[in-house]
Parts: C-alpha cells; sequence; structure tokens
C-alpha cells in the first residue's frame, strides 16, 4: 500500500514515552503511524491498544543497534507506505541504577559504549537510512528524545546524578542534530532534540512528576513544525515554560 498521509516513525514505542508519541500522532489528520521495536508481540499488542481508542497503527520490527534490522525496516517502509516523513528517535536506555555509573572514573566502558550504540549510534543509523526517502518528498521532522541532563551548560552545576554513560550518550545525540541540522540547513528537513522531563516510564521510575502522555507534547510539536521552522535546535519540555523554549546545548 503506497500512502499519501504522512509516515511517521516512532522507535522504541510499544510502551513509555514512545507509545504516548504515536498516541498523539495517530490522532492527527493525515499521519499513518508506525510503531516500532525489538518485540514484535509487544508492537502487536501495542497496536490492539490503540486499535480499541480508535487509532489505526501499524507495527514493523526494529532494532536501533543492528544494520541488518535497519534494513529490512527501510525495505518494508519502501514496499508498504513508499514514504516517510517523520522519524522520532525516541527509544532508549539508561543503565544508571547500577553502581558504576555513579563516577566516571570507575564507569564500565562496556556500558558506556553499549549505551552509545542505543542513544546515540542508533539514531545517527535511523537518519542515514531515513533521510534520503525524506528527500524524495523533500519533507522530513527528525525528533530526538534527549535530555536536559546532556546540556553542557548546565552540567557543572546541575544537581543530577553523574550517570555518565546515560548523559555522554546524550551529549552525542545533540551532537547529531546539532551537526545534522548543519548539514541540512536550507532543506524542508527540520532535526530538532528536546527534553522530554522526569516522567513516570520504567526509565524515569514511579517517583517522576510527569506522564508520559505530558512528556509527548512537546515531540509532537517539533514533529509537526511548520516549513521554516527551527532546525538544529534543543528544547525544554514545552509545558514547563508555556511554549518552546530553547535549552543551551
Ligand atoms: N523517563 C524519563 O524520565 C526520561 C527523561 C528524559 C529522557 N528520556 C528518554 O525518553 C526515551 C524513552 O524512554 P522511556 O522513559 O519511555 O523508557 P522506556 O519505557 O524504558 O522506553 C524505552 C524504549 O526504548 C526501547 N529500546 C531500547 N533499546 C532498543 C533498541 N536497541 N532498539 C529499539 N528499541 C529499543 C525499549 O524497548 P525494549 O522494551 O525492547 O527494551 C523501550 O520501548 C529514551 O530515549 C529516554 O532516554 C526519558
Amino acid at each position: 500500500m503506497n500512502t499519501e498521509k504522512r509516515v511517521a516513525v516512532v522507535t522504541g514505542s510499544y510502551k513509555g514515552l514512545g507509545f504516548e508519541i504515536a498516541r498523539k500522532l495517530a490522532k492527527l489528520d493525515n499521519i499513518q503511524v508506525i510503531i516500532s521495536g525489538r518485540d514484535k508481540a509487544k508492537g502487536l499488542e501495542a497496536c490492539e491498544k490503540l486499535a480499541q481508542q480508535g487509532l489505526e497503527v501499524d507495527f514493523l520490527p526494529l532494532d536501533v543497534t543492528d544494520d541488518k534490522s535497519v534494513e529490512n525496516f527501510v525495505n518494508a517502509l519502501h514496499e508498504q507506505y513508499g514514504r516517510v516523513d517523520i522519524l522520532v528517535n525516541n527509544a532508549g536506555v539508561n543503565p544508571a541504577k547500577e553502581a558504576e555509573e555513579g563516577s566516571v572514573l570507575t564507569a564500565k566502558l562496556d556500558t558506556v559504549i553499549s549505551t552509545f550504540a542505543v542513544n546515540s549510534v542508533g539514531p545517527l543509523r535511523l537518519c542515514q537510512a531515513l533521510i534520503p526517502m525524506m528527500k524524495e518528498h523533500n519533507y522530513g521532522r527528525i525528533v530526538n528524545v534527549s535530555t536536559e541532563m546532556a546540556s553542557l551548560n548546565y552540567i557543572p552545576n546541575d544537581y543530577y546524578p553523574l550517570a555518565p554513560s546515560y548523559r555522554l550518550s546524550k551529549i552525542g545525540l545533540n551532537g547529531v542534530a546539532c551537526l545534522l541540522g548543519r548539514e541540512l540547513k536550507d532543506t524542508n528537513i527540520l532535526i530538532n532534540n528536546y527534553s522530554p522531563g522526569w516522567m513516570k516510564t520504567d526509565i524515569g521510575g514511579a517517583d517522576a512528576p510527569l506522564t508520559a502522555e505530558e512528556g509527548a507534547e512537546t515531540a509532537v510539536y517539533l514533529a509537526t513544525l511548520p516549513d521554516g521552522g527551527s532546525q538544529g535546535g534543543f528544547f525544554a519540555e514545552m509545558r514547563k515554560f508555556g511554549g518552546p523554549f530553547a535549552l543551551p546545548w
């Protein structure tokens, strides 16, 4: 089925923030949402849950760390939809609860590398795979889920845990948007990062003040920017500031 609808891909979206971003995008007119993730059964379950709310979304398997999985994903997008317009790089891991994450000096380098593989190289891999398809229709909106814990400006004085694997990997992700924002300047493919705030999810834990639904609002705003909108930016969660608010890198 080739479609004239805009096609939106959300990575790691059968639960947590990704699921809420997918749900909010699916409520908008003229957008076909693709839920994606490593576990097919969970993906189909998420589609079913949204179908019960009257929202028709599809599932495609995707492991953002795996070249072959991304290749299969891109082929399936080509065959089934013929386009991709929106990419939300949401899939992420946070190993901060492991003891070695309390100190940069003792952080396990294996953990640093595996966290980078999901949180920064994964989104870069998806950008490399999908931006050529976006160029075919001269339209693209890319949103990377980052965190204000990755703001180099804030780090010297902030009160968050050191969490070196997580923070370094999200700093890398910020670099992806910054560099690609420059390369995509003067195109209609806009890439921006945002911090969703601290949310009740498997990563955020039960004490977080925000719901995933609240954290999803800014992603939807950035995924539907008008032509000429922000390029290569880093935003805070909008509800905190009553509107779009740029964070320092
Ligand atoms: N929660 C917070 O307070 C908070 C704050 C700032 C930023 N964030 C960011 O928000 C994003 C979503 O996290 P969340 O809070 O919603 O946590 P979550 O519920 O644990 O969701 C993370 C998602 O990423 C998926 N994932 C992990 N590795 C993957 C891989 N290799 N390929 C594809 N999918 C993969 C997970 O799937 P599996 O179940 O298969 O592992 C899961 O669906 C992350 O990027 C996180 O860093 C969260």
